[in-house]
């Protein structure tokens, strides 16, 4: 092949390259626009990554931090003590919170073990996730279920001792059944609750 050709043979490819590009990108551009659908165990993960989040960043840069410095500390009876809520306690609350905006969403702490009676397993699904997650930490159990006519997704995250507080904590409680947990130790669970329609 003489060099001519070769350049010809080049062209000739990035001629089709730049036409294939113009034709293609109308549909490329309404793709992107296209509607999408999120697997719901998807949509839980996010949801269940951000409570994470909240509770870490409060517990870092509010709790732990006004303690040191001695200006307020965090203790259960927060609302006559005027101290802060504990973290477990500003999650229960946001979740309430949401619970109140009427999305159906819901999430909140539970375990076989609780300090608090309430927060025990509300159903088939979470008694078994409780029981799931004591085996399997790193994935959430998930299932459906239905109230009335509304179907729900569910998703049981394990909740582990990450921190000797955790431990301190609910091994020395008066009203904690458990008293031996140990560190990484599955306490409880995240769980969340989506409504899917009927
Ligand atoms: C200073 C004490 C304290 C610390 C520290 C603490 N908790 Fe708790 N935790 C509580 C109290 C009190 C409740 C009950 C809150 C309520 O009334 O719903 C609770 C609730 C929970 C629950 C729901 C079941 C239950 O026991 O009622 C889980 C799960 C839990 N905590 C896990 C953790 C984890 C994980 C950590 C560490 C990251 C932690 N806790 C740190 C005091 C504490």
């Amino acid at each position: 092949m003489t060099s001519f050709q070769k350049l010809l043979r080049v062209a000739t490819v990035l001629g089709f390259a730049l036409v294939g590009a113009t034709v293609l990108w109308p549909s490329r551009a309404l793709a992107e626009n296209a509607p999408v659908t999120l697997p719901i165990e998807t949509v839980a993960n996010y949801i269940h990554a951000v409570i994470e989040a909240d509770r870490d960043v409060y517990t870092r840069h509010v709790v732990e931090r006004l303690q040191t410095k001695g200006v307020v500390v965090a203790s259960e009876n927060w609302e006559q003590k005027n101290t802060l809520p504990l973290p477990a306690q500003f999650l229960m609350e946001s979740g309430r919170y949401i619970a109140k905006k009427g999305l159906g969403i819901q999430y909140r702490l539970i375990s076989l073990w609780p300090i608090n009676k309430r927060n025990v397993a509300g159903n088939e699904l979470e008694k078994a996730g409780l029981g799931t997650i004591l085996t399997q930490p790193n994935r959430p159990h998930t299932g459906f279920m239905k109230i009335g006519e509304t179907r729900y997704f569910q998703a049981v995250y394990a909740d582990l001792a990450a921190t000797q507080a955790c431990l301190g904590c609910h091994n020395a409680h008066p009203d904690s059944p458990k008293r031996d947990f140990k560190l990484n130790d599955v306490m409880g669970a995240i769980v969340i609750t989506i409504p899917v329609g009927q």
